[in-house]
């Protein structure tokens, strides 16, 4: 059928035609944001889940509610080197820079900038700061006490204040938080701290693997309260369907009963599955119906594609004790979760001999403790790709 025409979007943090099964999220999003115009207390929000299963697609839906609710929304993508202060100096700066170009609050977005101004100045590298020059005179007193946690939390209000006297409120999107190391995000969860307390209108969502709540928890253990935890994981089977039905029913197309069985089968309900496979499926097809033999020729390309691109990007990065180590954690019997002594003993070895392979793959973001001792993929269906390509 016509590739022009073709409704499938795979790719990372794109937006489907068609966002199925996270209607409680957005529906909780848009309370959020509206009893906080209100001035009362809500916690922000963390999404967790494996690779591919929607979380950026979902942040940047939460932007898109923000601003329908006439707030304004910045996104952040964290990465294992992201300064943490530099990275929050150079949101807060934008936001402020807006701010202070209406009316009612261009006189306290200005005194935030001077705050903001002595606040770079402590925290963030000389050689570094040349993207965040600000023509104000510095506030000093506010945010240049020189410990992290606390100065946040007075740039955070300082925010937070200028949106509430704009008449606006503030949503920061915060992704891949699990780069973050403990001590950054505990910081990060303090200055939150301070500005929920207060019942200002600024609220953060941020989205990670599922080793965010323990990552939280640890960092601080108040962030149990100040989070609320949503699990964002694969599609059930009727919605699912609908993913594949009604992005194809867009286009004038749909698929033989069998062939749509087999996709939701094969997928297992994975968002990015169900994009990959579509896609393929829909090219294939000559149509008007989407038949079991189209099926059946666009799986195979579909996993060359997503083997080449979506899983292989995942290890391009490590090194070879890393890969043994995945090797033998995807030959081991059962499923996972895997006990972590097992896997070393399938590589001959003792625990602590592998600790820090494993703790490398967790760094990366490949793999993820569900419970002490205990080891699991973050990407859905990891386990036949490294039996495909790395054994
Ligand atoms: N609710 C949904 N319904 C249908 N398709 C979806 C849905 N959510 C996401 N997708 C599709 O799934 C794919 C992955 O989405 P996204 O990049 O947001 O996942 P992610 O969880 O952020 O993954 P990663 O952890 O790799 O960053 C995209 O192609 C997107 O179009
Ligand atoms: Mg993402």
């Amino acid at each position: 059928m016509d590739r022009i025409r073709n409704p499938f979007t795979p790719g990372a943090g794109v937006r489907p035609p068609l966002l199925v099964g996270r209607d409680t999220q957005l529906l909780d999003m848009s309370v959020a944001i509206q009893r906080m115009a209100r001035g009362r207390f809500e916690r922000s929000t963390l999404l967790t889940g494996l690779r591919g299963v929607g979380k950026t697609v979902l942040l940047n839906e939460f932007g898109r509610i923000a601003e329908q609710n006439g707030w304004r929304h910045e996104h952040l993508e964290v990465s294992d080197d992201t300064d943490i202060a530099k990275a929050i100096a150079t949101l807060a700066r934008r936001s402020l820079l807006e701010m202070s170009r209406t009316k009612r609050a261009a006189e306290r977005a200005k005194r935030a900038l001077g705050a903001l101004r002595s606040f770079v100045k402590v925290h963030v590298p000389m050689s570094d700061g040349t993207t965040l020059t600000i023509d104000l005179d510095p506030r000093p007193g506010v945010a240049d006490s020189g410990d992290l946690d606390v100065d946040l939390g007075g740039i955070f209000t300082e925010l937070g204040e200028t949106a509430a006297d704009a008449n606006t409120g503030l949503l920061y999107t915060i992704d891949e938080l699990q780069y973050l190391d403990n001590h950054k995000f505990g910081a990060l969860i303090v200055g939150l701290h301070r500005v929920s307390q207060i019942g200002l209108p600024l609220l953060v969502a941020g989205a990670g693997l599922p080793s965010l709540p323990g990552l939280a928890g640890e960092a601080r253990s108040y962030a149990e309260r100040l989070f609320a935890y949503s699990n964002v994981g694969s599609l059930d089977e009727s919605d699912a369907r609908r993913v594949l039905e009604e992005s194809a029913a867009s286009e004038g197309t749909r698929w033989h009963a069998d062939a749509l069985d087999e996709l939701v089968a094969r997928t297992e309900g994975y968002p990015y599955f169900l994009q990959e496979f579509g896609k393929q499926a829909w090219n294939v097809a000559d149509g008007p119906e989407i038949t079991r033999a189209d099926v059946e020729i666009a799986s195979t390309l579909a996993i060359e594609e997503l083997d080449a691109g979506f899983f292989r990007a995942r290890i391009d990065k490590t090194t070879n004790a890393e890969r043994d180590y995945l090797r033998a954690m995807a030959t081991l019997p059962g499923n996972p979760p895997y006990r972590s002594g097992d896997v070393a003993g399938a590589l001959g070895k003792r625990t602590p001999q592998v600790g820090a392979v494993r703790d490398g793959l967790i760094k990366r973001g490949l793999l993820y403790a569900p419970r002490h001792g205990q080891l699991s993929f973050t990407v859905p269906m990891f386990e036949q790709f490294i039996h495909r390509s790395l054994t």
